[in-house]
């Protein structure tokens, strides 16, 4: 792993313009006639607070945990355990419930305060739910659950398109201790069959059909597809979103109108220990097995939180907007639990940016007067492609902090994210974070740290950066410097395990650099301190801000009859950031010539994994550039891609090396 990764860490400066100003806090921020005081208002300020974080984290951390959530009962031990045994624990002895302090403590205050937007695919389908109706729908439904047997402890999965019942069936779980699966509804039939039975999964939340940019998803369709093969299994419970006459299996499967319809409209929360599991999330590694990242009560929910309110500096009365999908971290953590646990009112966008048009996004924060909205470069770089007409003529000027996450952001996206939707009144903050991360690790604070446009620029509170070199291990100490990015103390949201496989929770993050969490990806500390991502280092590619392996892309295409052998990999691309090719080598006597099995082999990994991992370009070849020992050399594959077959360095050790000339000319010929 290490020495694969020395060949992989981007030495070059990729997006890093040295020429570039520092940005400056937008002034606005800091006008009081203008803006609310930002919490951090200072370099001053943040880097004092950084460092008590640091050098006394039970204090600082025991004090936000008072300060941001309602314990049913006090924690005395704010952090035990850390990296070097994978031991985590924080707030121990407390006692909380994620949904009570996500809904009830709201509802408790203000009833008829608006706790979701739900803007639904079709603009003029929109809906609010006051704190006070979410409670009553959480609850319904948590009795539901109940009523159906669910109890602590148990996990239930969750395919759901982006309606608000999918955000109050991620809190009614969360009010019985049921630790939540959520499966994107964008996995096909066999990945959310894989990740139901991972799960040992008891029921599963769906619905009947999903509507996204227009078009119907089969959502139930899948459903029943992929539980052919579930035992664990016993009851589907189905929300109506279109009304279409889906199938329902007797005894099995049962709608959840009539479900809830049935329960009071209060269920009181179950109290949970800070460290019982709140959900479990699966992503995907250097194998082709994906991990169901574990996160826990108490930590998960203070990182939620602390980074909403500092971050994107959340005042009371903001409307906050994250344009993500909840199957996916950033929804769980910046649509439902970070901003809801503030008491926020959150936006919940069904539909995609360019439906009905490409102005989609800024009628949406002109109607709702956002004030912070979060997306990804990906979705920047696709509407700046369309031209900037679609942006101007809208009222922006409610907006006060834009975010970016997935992926790094290069620096044109950026400009125009800061010059065209921002108008330079807004900060943009590139947050840098991981499914395992739970919540923001490297990133600005928007009234106190300067920006340069393509760096997370500096560490969250509590986060202790190293960056260290990919062979040696060793810390590479001082500016300048770049090699693999790793954290160097537990912080409250870190993932605390891999279901079931804890094994490989210390494997994957705390055994490649001993006594450091290492974050799988590559990363410059420049010459001002601050961190530009260099991408991973390990076989993940990242597609839109998708997470996929290469390995799992293989799996799902040798599984056609037609593959002896497959090879991934991730090359550039100018929207996407990265896309997939598939080198297929077909097994003895099929023919490769037909155009037809181009598509079909599309088709199987859209049917295996979903349509969001398709290879963009599938290469029919005779033979792969392998060493004597067998191992595939993705390196030359991705090299070969990019146009510089002159710099494959040495080829020699290749079982053999005449297929390098073969595949260059296939890569050309395509
Ligand atoms: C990987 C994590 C949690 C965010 C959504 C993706 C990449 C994430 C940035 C950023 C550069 C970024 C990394 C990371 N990534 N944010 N601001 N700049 N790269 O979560 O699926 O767990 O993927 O996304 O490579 O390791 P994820």
């Amino acid at each position: 792993m290490t020495l694969n990764s020395l060949q992989k860490v981007n030495k070059a400066p990729m997006s890093e313009h040295p020429e570039d100003p520092i940005y400056p806090v937008p002034a606005r921020l800091l006008d009081p006639a203008q803006c609310p005081k930002p919490y951090i208002s200072s370099l001053e300020q943040y880097q004092q607070l950084y460092r008590q974080s640091i050098d006394d984290p039970s204090t600082f951390f025991g004090k936000l945990a008072t300060e941001l959530l309602s314990w049913s009962k006090p924690f005395h031990t704010v952090k035990h355990g850390g990296l070097d045994h994978g031991d985590i624990a924080w707030f121990l002895e407390g006692q909380l419930n994620a949904s009570y302090n996500c809904v009830d403590r709201h509802a408790l205050a203000d009833p008829n305060k608006i706790a979701i937007i739900y803007e639904a695919d079709e603009p003029n389908q929109s809906e609010n739910i006051t704190y006070g109706e979410l409670l009553r729908q959480v609850s319904q439904l948590a009795g539901a659950l109940r009523a159906r047997g669910i109890k602590k402890g148990d996990t239930v999965a969750i395919y759901m398109p982006m309606i608000p019942e999918a955000v109050v069936a991620l809190l009614a779980c969360a009010r019985i201790g049921a630790m939540h699966s959520v499966v994107f509804a964008g996995f096909s039939a066999e990945a959310l069959r894989d990740r139901v039975q991972d799960a040992s999964s008891r029921l599963v939340l769906t619905s009947d059909q999903g509507k996204r940019g227009g078009k119907t998803i089969e959502t139930k369709k899948i459903v029943d597809e992929a539980l052919k093969n579930c035992p664990s299994v016993e009851t589907v419970i189905v929300c109506q979103r279109t009304g279409a006459d889906v199938p329902m299996k007797a005894g099995r499967d049962y709608w959840w109108g009539d479900e809830c319809g049935k329960r009071t409209n209060y269920l009181s929360p179950e109290p949970m220990h800070s460290e019982d599991p709140l959900f479990i999330l699966y992503t995907s590694g250097s194998t082709g097995q994906p991990k169901g990242v574990m996160h826990t009560t108490a930590g998960y929910l203070l990182g939620a939180a602390a980074t909403v309110k500092y971050v994107f500096d959340y005042h009371p009365g903001d409307i906050f907007a994250c344009m993500a999908d909840v199957g996916w971290i950033t929804g769980h953590t910046y649509i439902v639990y970070g901003p809801l646990a503030l008491g926020a009112t959150t936006v919940l966008f069904e539909s995609i940016p360019t439906y009905p048009t490409p102005s989609r996004y800024w009628e949406l924060v002109a109607k709702h007067k956002v004030t912070q909205f979060y997306t990804a470069p990906t979705a920047i770089r696709a509407l700046r492609r369309l031209g900037d007409e679609w942006v101007e003529g809208h009222d922006l000027s409610s907006l006060r902090v834009l975010g970016t996450v997935g992926e790094p952001i290069n620096p044109e996206a950026w400009h125009w994210y800061y010059d065209k939707v921002g108008k330079g009144r807004c900060a943009v903050v590139d947050t840098f974070w991981q499914t395992e991360t739970g919540s923001h690790i490297v990133t600005p604070l928007p009234g106190a740290i300067p920006t340069k446009p393509g760096s997370a620029t500096l560490p969250f509170f509590g986060i202790e950066l190293a960056v260290l070199d990919p062979v040696s291990g060793k810390e590479l100490e001082g500016n300048n410097v770049t090699g693999v990015l790793a954290v160097k103390k537990a912080w409250p949201s870190i993932a605390r395990t891999v279901y079931n496989n804890h094994q490989r929770y210390l494997e994957t993050y705390l055994k490649p650099y001993p006594g450091y969490y290492f974050t799988g990806d590559g990363a410059t500390r420049d010459k001002d301190g601050y961190i530009w991502i260099r991408g991973r280092v390990d076989d993940v590619i990242n597609v839109s801000g998708h997470r996929l392996s290469t390995a799992e892309i293989e799996s799902a295409l040798i599984m056609h009859n037609t593959v002896a052998e497959a090879a991934v990999i991730g090359a550039n691309d100018d929207v996407t950031g990265q896309c997939i090719h598939a080198f297929v080598c077909l097994k003895p006597g099929v023919s490769c010539h037909s155009t037809d099995l181009n598509k079909e082999l599309v088709l199987q990994v859209r049917k295996v994994i979903g349509p969001f991992a398709a290879p963009k370009k599938v290469y029919l070849v005779e033979d792969l550039p392998k060493t004597r020992s067998g191992k595939l050399m993705r390196r030359i594959l991705r090299k070969i891609v990019a146009g510089e077959s002159d710099s494959l360095g040495d080829i020699s050790t290749l079982a053999d090396p005449a297929v390098v000339a073969t595949l260059i000319a296939k890569v050309a010929n395509s």
